[in-house]
Formats: structure tokens, C-alpha cells, sequence
């Protein structure tokens, strides 16, 4: 089944994309969040630009929605070189992808998204690329084939994944820098929503942006999407500023709960908890009951629901954990009731 969510870190319309891409942080300094990782960058982007030499081949991985293209734009930006994009799905061919490494230039960095998705040909393609700067090309076929080098220029390869279990060792193995992005907190969704709003020449009480913030399930791409809905409810309903009452009132209208879960969170952990007497159980079991693909709840449900312990991994299957229960209201050894919308 596939429905239209709110609250899904990944991206939607081309048309919502440009307006994503309005609010995105250009620089360093204005990324909000992700500290560590940033720390990190900026050292790693400075020694390049001091040394003049390309950036290390990085892979950023984690959730949907919460930078992974904007950095590798951030890091391009930073380091003066091109950006050169494509996603791992697009590259099914060894020749699309020889076109594209045959005419980067030296300190271009190719951004690969999704590369999870690269086919195995392809992928073994792309070793030599990272490791020697150079492609291995096999002309003709039986007896008479040979393998013809061709050298390429020192790019940097910036990859990105939403599963990177699923990368296989030796690519991984090739990037020099590997960094996790994770959920934002609340106070950071809160600022970036402050910023996006700040952008749109929209008001907004500091109260109420903590209320979307609360929402946005940590990542920067949901508390953008929803404060537009909210600034649109504003707009129609009030003056266009959102204060605390407008937020409550639309966002629950769309059906997102205090915790920023919709119907197919709350279908999920109810399947579990009702069906499965709170599990374990197989997700594959839970995704046939939901009419879902397994996929799409591994990717786009499960990890923040994960993540605030709605939900627990187990090796027999999945549970649902306590604040779950509490959550929806449903007792949990002398769990309160409580609305989802409080
Ligand atoms: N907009 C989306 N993500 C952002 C971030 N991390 N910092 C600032 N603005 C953003």
C-alpha cells in the first residue's frame, strides 16, 4: 500500500523539494546540529583546502531527512569544487557510471545517494576508482580481451545511505571517513524551525515552535514540511503568525499526534500490542498485517519509533515497550491513559 505521510523523512514532490531546498543551510556555519559530525568536517574540509588536495571519499549515513545531501552541498561549497550528482538506483549501467568518473575533474566531488542501491557490477567498478584513481575497462570478449586503464582525475566520492548494513564490506572499507547522522533533539528541530521561519518572514511564538518541534520526529526535513502546513493554517485560520493554539489545532487536524506519530505508527504498535500481545513478533508478520511493505517500515517507521523506545528489536522479532502503551493509552501493568494530542 502507499500513502501519503506527513511525517516520512523522505522526500516528496519536486515541488516540495524546492521549497526544502530554500530553507536548506548553505554553509557551515549556518548548519544547525549534528555537532560531532560537523566538528569533525570542519577540521577535515579546512586540511584539504590548506593542503589544496581533494577531500577524503566520506559516507554519511542514517535516516531520511536529516542532511545527508545538504552537507555533501555544504562540503562542496566549502572546498570551492563541483558537485556532481546522482543516486545509486540511476547508475545501473557500468558505462553511465564510467561517463560520469571520465569526466570529473580534479577536486570535484561525486555525491552518490542511496549507493546501497549501486548493482554488484557497478560497485566493483567504482574500487579502483576510490583506491587508484583509475578505471579498469574490459574490451572485447574470450581470447582476445583485454583490460585497457584509464586514468582519472583525483576526485572525492561523498556517498550516502539510509542502510548501511546493507553496504558490503569492501566499499565501505574504501571510505576513509564514515559518519552516523542521528536524530536531531527537540531544542535543535526547535531552532532550525525558528531559522525556516525566520527565512519565510513568518511568526511564530518560540511556544509554538517547540510544538512542532515535539512533532517532527528529529528531523529537519518533517519540522520544515509541517511548519509549512502550520503556516498555511495560519494563513487562513488566524493572521498568518502561528502561536500555540494554531499549531495544536492543524497538526492535529493532519493527525499527528504530541509525539509526532500518525495512523501508521499507531496502526504498527497497535498490531503489536493487540495482535501479538505486545510481541515478539516477526516484522514481516506485522507488515503483511498492515498491507505494508517490509521495506518501507524498516526504513520509514521503525527508527524513530526505535529510537524513543515505542518499540524494541529483538532477535525474535519486535516488541513494543512501555511508553508505547502509555502513549496510547492502553495499560501496560498500571500504565496512566492519556491523549495523544495533550
Ligand atoms: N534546515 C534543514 N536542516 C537544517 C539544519 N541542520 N540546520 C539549519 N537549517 C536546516
Amino acid at each position: 500500500m502507499t500513502r501519503e505521510r506527513l511525517v516520512t523523512g523522505k522526500s516528496a514532490t519536486g515541488e516540495e523539494e524546492d521549497f526544502t531546498w530554500s530553507l536548506r543551510p548553505k554553509t557551515i556555519q549556518e548548519y544547525i546540529g549534528q555537532k560531532n559530525i560537523i566538528e569533525k568536517l570542519s577540521i577535515s574540509i579546512e586540511a584539504s583546502r590548506i593542503r589544496e588536495e581533494p577531500h577524503e571519499h566520506l559516507i554519511l549515513y542514517g535516516p531520511p531527512g536529516l542532511g545527508k545531501t545538504t552537507l555533501a552541498h555544504i562540503i562542496a561549497r566549502e572546498l570551492d569544487s563541483r558537485l556532481v550528482t546522482t543516486t545509486g538506483p540511476a547508475l545501473s549501467r557500468i558505462a553511465d557510471l564510467m561517463g560520469i568518473l571520465t569526466n570529473l575533474d580534479r577536486k570535484d566531488i561525486l555525491f552518490i545517494d542511496e549507493i546501497h542501491r549501486l548493482p554488484k557490477a557497478v560497485e566493483e567498478f567504482i574500487y579502483p576508482a576510490m583506491e587508484d584513481f583509475r578505471v579498469d575497462f574490459v574490451v572485447d570478449k574470450g581470447p582476445f580481451s583485454k583490460v585497457i586503464n584509464v586514468p582519472l582525475k583525483r576526485f572525492s566520492l561523498v556517498g550516502a545511505t539510509t542502510r548501511i548494513g546493507l553496504l558490503s564490506a569492501p566499499l565501505r572499507d574504501r571510505f576513509g571517513m564514515s559518519y552516523h547522522l542521528d536524530f536531531y533533539p527537540p531544542e535543535e528541530i526547535c531552532k532550525i524551525i525558528l531559522r525556516s521561519a525566520g527565512l519565510l518572514d513568518v511568526g511564530i511564538d518560540k511556544e509554538a515552535a517547540d510544538i512542532i518541534a515535539k512533532r517532527s520526529r528529529g528531523t529537519p526535513r518533517i519540522a520544515n514540511r509541517l511548519l509549512r502546513r502550520v503556516r498555511d493554517y495560519a494563513t487562513v485560520k488566524a493572521d498568518g503568525v502561528i502561536t500555540v493554539e494554531l499549531a495544536e489545532k492543524s497538526l492535529k487536524m493532519e493527525g499527528i499526534d504530541s509525539r509526532g506519530l500518525d495512523d501508521l505508527d499507531r496502526s504498527l504498535l497497535k498490531i503489536i500490542i493487540d495482535y501479538y500481545d505486545g510481541g515478539p513478533v516477526g516484522i514481516d508478520a506485522v507488515a503483511a498485517t498492515l498491507s505494508e511493505e517490509t521495506d518501507t517500515l524498516e526504513e520509514l517507521v521503525e527508527p524513530y519509533l526505535l529510537k524513543i523506545g515505542f518499540l524494541m528489536r529483538t532477535k525474535r522479532g519486535r516488541t513494543a515497550g512501555q511508553e508505547a502503551y502509555r502513549h496510547l493509552g492502553i495499560p501496560f501493568k498500571g500504565s496512566v491513559q492519556g491523549s495523544l494530542f495533550e
